[in-house]
């Protein structure tokens, strides 16, 4: 038996996102957000499902923050809705949803437990769509002013700010595929949301250090290595050329100041309008850098591999393979001159069950977290600086497209009576957190 040993100060959490638990959707002045008009579309949401209701956070973050000190997490990670606190995505102010965050900030600064603030979990104001959404430049400084707001009523108990969770997903799923809201599909408008998204970024980063000196600002990206199927020359090209055509088209900007080629090679006419000044902008300096891993991409010379005999699969169809997350961590260390890293997302869903017992046994994603810890702590032996790690999910949450039916958590959720059971990894993740170390 091994005992791998964290940092003293390794700060172990978990990460939730608005739209996935709040509910609350039309409450107290809340405005419509692009993801309650796309759940409540016919159609767009596998089993039928919206975040109307979610896990009631809105209502029971009391509860929730109860369960997170029950679980000794030191940092929790949420988002803002922003059209819960400004309705129309600029101008009226919603005190309520202001009074909300307050009171949820409030209530972890008591727990002792450090708020990770994203201000974009995809959630944004129906209002600013109809006015073009992310392809109107006009948005990326709607939300700099949003941010300005959040800073000005939190900065004094909030140090650490993420502008956007994944922008690719939301550029690409969100506008390219279809499957995210607002549901379009369309090359154009896509690469045009991702340069107005890494714009927004850049904006808010600059009025969010203006406002707060010794705020901490990040992104957060979301990274699926691409790995070759075999030993072979054409699968080492085929996955090099396929990493540098899917993952780097924000990587790049942010952390070397210039589109990569691939970029220009997918996206052909439709690469965005780029201002002057754009790009160094959204190459300033971070604090931090986020990264959500979950899975891999295999690669041979015809693309991407369905299936790798031999591997496990979650219940989102994705490979487990833990060491990929290491070898993503090196060589992204390697490649970019990145600021310090937090795992800001890993997780997998599975389909758990109640026992007789009334409890959750979920050996397989314990097993799942437990490798994935394993794998950031030997790339931090191999000299990766990551500080942190928050598991998604802290409950069962609705999962975007797949509705209600992905379970994520470290906690269960009873959809019909929002009761909330901790499942064995929580208490196994309690256990990691209490000793700071993992056994394998
Ligand atoms: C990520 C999202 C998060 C959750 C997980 C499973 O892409 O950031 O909200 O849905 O996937």
């Amino acid at each position: 038996m091994n005992i791998y040993k964290f940092p003293h100060n390794f700060l172990w959490g978990a990460a939730s996102a608005a739209y996935q638990i709040e509910g609350a959707w039309n409450e107290d002045g809340k405005g419509e957000s692009i993801w309650d008009r796309f759940s409540h579309t016919p159609g767009k949401i596998s089993d039928g499902q919206t975040g109307d209701v979610a896990c009631d956070h809105y209502h029971r973050y009391e509860e929730d923050i109860a369960l997170m000190r029950r679980l000794g997490l030191k940092a929790y990670r949420f988002s803002v809705s922003w059209p819960r606190v400004l309705p129309l995505g600029r101008g009226r102010v919603n005190p309520q949803g202001l009074d909300f965050y307050d009171r949820l900030v409030d209530a972890l600064c008591a727990a002792n437990i450090e708020p990770y603030l994203t201000l974009y979990h995809w959630d944004l104001p129906q209002a600013l769509q109809d006015e073009g959404g992310w392809t109107n430049r006009v948005t990326s400084h709607a939300f700099a002013d949003y941010a300005a707001l959040m800073v000005k009523r939190l900065g004094d108990r909030v140090r650490n700010w993420t502008t956007f969770n994944e922008p690719s997903v939301v550029a690409f799923n969100g506008n390219l595929f279809g499957e995210h809201a607002p549901g379009l599909q369309d090359p154009k408008t896509a690469y045009q949301a991702a340069h107005h998204l890494l714009l927004a970024h850049g904006l808010a980063a600059r009025t969010i250090r203006a406002a707060q000196p010794d705020a901490n600002v990040g992104i957060v990206l979301n990274l699926w290595p691409a790995e070759p199927e075999t030993d072979s020359a054409e699968d080492a090209s085929a996955a090099k050329a396929y990493w540098e055509k899917y993952e780097i088209h924000f990587l790049e900007p942010l952390f070397k100041g210039h589109y990569p080629l691939g970029a220009y090679e997918m996206a052909g006419e439709n690469m965005p309008v780029v201002k002057d000044g754009d790009l160094a902008l959204i190459a300033q300096k971070l604090d931090f850098v986020g990264i959500n891993f979950y899975s891999r991409s295999v690669v041979n010379a015809q693309g991407r591999v369905d299936s790798v005999p031999g591997s496990e699969y979650t219940e989102m169809g994705w490979e487990v393979c833990a060491p990929a997350m290491r070898r993503l961590l090196v060589k992204i260390n390697q490649e970019y001159k990145l600021p310090p890293i937090y795992i800001t997302e890993n997780g997998a869903a599975f389909a758990d069950e109640v026992s007789a017992d009334g409890k959750v046994h979920d050996p397989r994603r314990l097993d799942y977290l437990k490798q994935h810890f394993l794998q950031t702590r030997l790339a931090m032996q191999d000299g990766v600086d990551v500080r942190g790690y928050f598991v998604w999910s802290l409950t069962d949450n609705f999962e975007w497209a797949h509705g209600n039916t992905k379970r994520f958590g470290l906690i269960r959720m009873d959809y019909d009576t929002l009761q909330r059971t901790v499942k064995d990894s929580g208490e196994w993740y309690a256990e990691v957190i209490r000793t700071n170390q993992i056994q394998d």
